[in-house]
Order: structure tokens, then sequence, then C-alpha cells
């Protein structure tokens, strides 16, 4: 028996950084996705493949192990123990979603192989399949918030915070987002610990972004709810320049934003930043202006409905 699961991308529409630190985010599942497929055998290894390479492993973790299948063997490990599974698993990962842009390949990866195993043995509540892809991800950032893979698993668009978790937002339709990719890779990890520098440095500065970041988010979920696009481009901005004064941009970043901005509503990174991607507000005909302007500086660049479904599963013999 093959268990399969898939999890979509997601974007942060407003709120990365501060939204470690207990500030309020709103994110979106978006059209890309991450399919994982599991079987049992009977041997105690675990093998993984994906576009990454092939890793094999044993039951238990061991030094050297590839650090890119890192999670990933921490679900397949924490579901052998949690149901008793006498031998080892066959997992497959196939995915739609750049690594390293920010749009939560990795969270994906980890909501749709918590889905995917754990379907192998059992059908697990989607809270639980969130609460074990949040802890194997926070093998690779101990300090993930776990807001991304909530997106992940829950889809459509959310707002997240820390202590309350996920909470359904129903925007009104009209609004489109466009996802544009620098190109330049970054490390969540590396930025994350940037921004907690900056904190550590600047408490008062922190401290006032936070408080205006909150009210930013409250006026975004009003504008998405209304469907008012100029109104969630120009927070857009506004988050930016929080982005910004923390230290999460980059000149390339900033050059493709200023592109953006010349034909849509306004624009920002979306998740760590330090490279990956920025997302772009607009409706209309700017849509296609912008996305012309992006491809002649050399992004590649998509438009994409926000909200796609959530995480998906199903058993094939
Ligand atoms: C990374 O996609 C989002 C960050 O806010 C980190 C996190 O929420 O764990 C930068």
């Amino acid at each position: 028996m093959t268990s399969t699961a898939s999890a979509p991308a997601k974007v942060i529409l407003f709120g990365e950084h501060f939204v470690v630190y207990g500030v309020g985010a709103i994110l979106c599942s978006i059209d890309r996705r991450v399919s994982v497929s599991a079987s049992a055998t009977g041997g105690k290894k675990i093998r993984i493949s994906s576009e990454m390479g092939d890793a094999t492993m044993g039951l238990r973790p061991e030094p050297g192990e590839a650090p890119h299948a890192a999670p990933v063997a921490f679900v397949a490990r924490e579901m052998i123990r949690r149901f008793g599974h006498a031998g080892g698993l066959d997992i497959d990962i196939r995915s739609e979603v750049p690594p390293g842009a920010g749009l939560g390949s990795s969270s994906a990866c980890c909501v749709a192989a918590a889905a995917a195993v754990s379907g192998l043995f059992a059908r697990l509540p989607k809270d639980e399949i969130l609460e074990i892809a949040t802890r194997a991800e926070r093998t690779i950032l101990a300090g993930a918030s776990g807001a991304d893979g909530a997106a992940c698993t829950y889809g459509g668009i959310i707002t997240y915070d820390v202590k309350r978790g996920a909470q359904k937002l129903t925007a009104a339709p009209g609004i489109r987002i466009i996802v544009a990719n620098s190109g330049e890779a970054h490390s969540t990890a590396e930025m994350v610990s940037r921004a907690g520098l900056f904190r550590e440095e600047n408490p008062g500065v922190f401290g006032e972004l936070c408080r205006k970041e909150s009210g930013l988010v409250r006026r975004a979920g009003d504008a998405l709810r209304a469907g008012d696009a100029r109104s969630l481009g120009r927070e857009m901005s506004e988050n930016q320049s929080y982005l910004e004064r923390i230290g999460v941009s980059g000149r390339r970043l900033r050059e493709i934003i200023g592109i953006a901005d010349m034909t849509g509503y306004g624009s920002k990174i979306t998740g760590a930043g330090g490279g990956g991607c920025i997302i772009s507000a607009a409706a209309g005909r700017d849509v296609a202006k912008t996305m012309d302007a992006l491809r002649g500086c050399g992004c590649e660049c998509f438009e994409t409905g926000i909200g796609s479904r959530g995480l998906d599963t199903f058993l094939t013999d």
C-alpha cells in the first residue's frame, strides 16, 4: 500500500519575523504543491528520495546524515515509534515549489510527509499532523513560529499567532498576488538570527515595530475582507519598510520591489528575506504590466490565486 499526501506552498502576506515574537501574521496557500508518497518496507532502513538527492538512513539518527533530509527523517522515525512499526519506510518527494525561495517548500514537505507516513497506519487529524510537522521543522530552525506549516496544512487564508495558532480569514474576491523570484537563495535560519540580533541590540525600536506591525496586520485583514487591493498594497509597502529596518531585505530585492511598484499597488519580501521571493498586490490590467516588467529584469514570476486547498491525503494499493 502507498499513502500519498500533498500540501500547498504558502506566502506570508504580512508579519514574517515579527510573528516569531508573538505578533500576528497573515498567510495564504498558493497554487504550487509538494506531494509525498510513503510505503512500508520490511528492512530497518528509511529511504528518502527527492530532486535534492537520495538518502538512506537507519531507524536511529546517526552523525553525518544528509541535512536536507533531516526533517523528513524526523517525521519517519516519529511515526515508526508512535505506531510500533517493525520495518522501514520508502518516501518519495515531488515538489513544484522552488527551495530556499520563501514559499514554504520545507514546511509543505514536512506537512505532506507527516500526513503520508501516518496515513499508512492511521488517519490523524490535521492538528496532529501539523504538530509533528512543526517539530520536524524545528530540527532545522529551532525558533520556527509554526506559521508556515499552519498555512500549508489548512490552506486558504489564515491569521496566525504563536499563542492562538491559525484562524481562517475570508477575503473578498478580486485581489491578485504576483510572486517574483529574485533568484537569490537564502538561509531562513540566518535571516531569523539576523532579525533576532537586531531585536537584541535595539529592543526599543523592535518593540515599537512590533506594535506598528500588529496595527498593520489588523488593517490588512480589513483590506482582504473588503477585497481592497489598493489598501492591501499600501500595507505591504509599509510592512516592507519595517522589514528593511530590521535588516532582512537586500539590494536585489529592493530593485525588484521598485520595479513592481511602478505599476502594482505595493509589494514586499515574503518569508525570511535576504533573497527568495517578493509579492506584489495587483488587480485588473496592471497585473500583466507588472509581470512583464518583472520578467524584463530577469525574475521568474507567476500570478497566484490566494487560498488554494490545504492538505490532501489518499491511499492506493
Ligand atoms: C519564514 O518563512 C518565516 C519567519 O517568520 C520564521 C518563522 O515564522 O518561523 C521568518
